[in-house]
């Protein structure tokens, strides 16, 4: 079987590292503190929070997980929040059982009970009062509020994707609500995103409601030498032998970059013999770019004309600065139209400019992809 996995990774699976944030997410839980943990797509933000809560678990916290991709409304976001408290409630103890006692005090949201073929499951509906979606979600949070205050053991609440609550028109509203829930509360909220610029825009600006309400934390690539040892010991379980120069070569071909770690590694575990070839990584990483080109393009029909010449121009020749000579030339665009062009790429963190290096694609198979196309 094939050892590797792209998607999200359950605690108990293999897991690579990331022993340090995990120490640090359980001590400012265990506080009340609250985090923002930022990251590119695909570093492993969902699965490193899926392992706080486990831990938390077992000490006898309850725990929600919520996840705003693709939210449509203020009410959206209310009904998502509503349907985690209530899971989170119904698995840390039965709401059939003991945790009925929650259900007097619901008022936006209540379960309901059904039987699935895979077992007895539970979602929600809305309690039938016309409100306004903004009263809705205030009244949602105060459900969660109340919870907190009488559940007689600690919350831990993950909003996943938070930054995407900015695409609704009313997220000033919104982050407005959540500042006045949440502040004193004895529960710890751990706020995921990728869009870093974005997410972190909503804790790090003055005039934002959430301002100052987490505490910000970044995940950064894997570390060389961890990966390579992780994927020596995944080859080894799955019955195959990679050599750790081979294992450091794949990590660095996609630059530690925790999910292409993972797809490239099953990608050559998927075409190699019994031992790991030089030739294997180079076919491996052409599997991958063009396995992966779907969702380049897709990211590239969704950019201007003039927002892909920069991206590509970004891609072939890191421009220390954008509004530089060189890189205005390369791009083919006025510099006075650059920064705005830009800033929609940088919006979506797709360009990003570390502070000692040059500007960058932030996915290095797209960059990859970019500079072949
Ligand atoms: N520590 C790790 N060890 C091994 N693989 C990892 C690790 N972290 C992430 N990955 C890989 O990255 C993939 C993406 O992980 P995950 O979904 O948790 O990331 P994410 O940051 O939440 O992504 P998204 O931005 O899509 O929500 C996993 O399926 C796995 O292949
Ligand atoms: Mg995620």
């Amino acid at each position: 079987m094939n050892p590797f996995r792209i998607e999200a990774i359950q605690p108990g699976q293999p897991f690579c590292d990331r022993l340090d944030e995990l120490a640090r997410l359980l001590g400012h839980a265990e506080s009340f503190q609250n985090v923002m943990l930022s990251s590119p797509r695909r570093y492993g933000k969902t699965s490193l929070a899926l392992r706080v809560q486990d831990e938390l678990r077992k000490d006898g916290w309850g725990c929600m997980r919520v996840d705003f991709f693709g939210v449509d409304s203020v009410e959206d976001v209310a009904r998502r929040i509503g349907r985690g408290l209530i899971q989170a409630l119904d698995a840390r103890e039965s709401l059939l059982g003991k945790g009925k006692r929650f259900l007097r005090g619901l008022t936006a949201f209540r379960p309901v009970f059904s039987l699935e073929e895979s077992g007895p499951s539970v979602s929600v509906q809305r309690i039938p009062e016309t409100l306004r979606p903004a009263d809705l979600l205030a009244n949602t949070l105060d459900d969660l509020a109340g919870v907190v205050k009488t559940a007689g053991f600690k919350l831990h609440v993950v909003f996943d994707e938070f930054q995407e609550i900015t695409r609704l028109g009313d997220s000033g509203q919104i982050e407005g609500i959540m500042r006045a829930a949440i502040q004193g509360q004895d529960a710890a909220y751990l706020f995921l995103g990728s869009r870093r610029g974005v997410l972190r825009a909503m804790f790090n600006e003055r005039k934002r409601p959430l301002f100052q309400s987490a505490l910000p934390m970044a995940l950064g690539p894997l570390p060389a030498p961890d990966a390579a040892a992780f994927l020596v010991e995944q080859f080894a379980k799955g019955g195959k032998r990679i050599a750790t120069d081979d294992a450091t070569a794949l990590c660095a071909m996609v630059e530690c970059y925790p999910y292409y770690v993972q797809r490239l590694a099953a990608e050559v575990f998927q075409m190699s013999a019994k031992q790991v070839t030089a030739d294997d990584l180079r076919a491996g990483l052409r599997a991958v770019i063009g396995a992966e080109r779907y969702g380049y393009q897709a990211v590239l029909s969704g950019l201007t004309p003039r927002q892909t010449k920069i991206l590509r121009t970004i891609a072939r020749t890191p421009p220390t600065e954008l509004q530089g000579a060189a890189f205005v030339a390369h791009a083919g665009a006025p510099a006075s139209s650059i920064a705005q062009t830009a800033k929609k790429l940088l919006e979506e963190d797709i360009i990003e400019k570390p502070e000692t290096a040059p500007w960058r694609v932030v996915d290095p198979v797209f960059a990859q992809w970019l500079r072949e196309m």
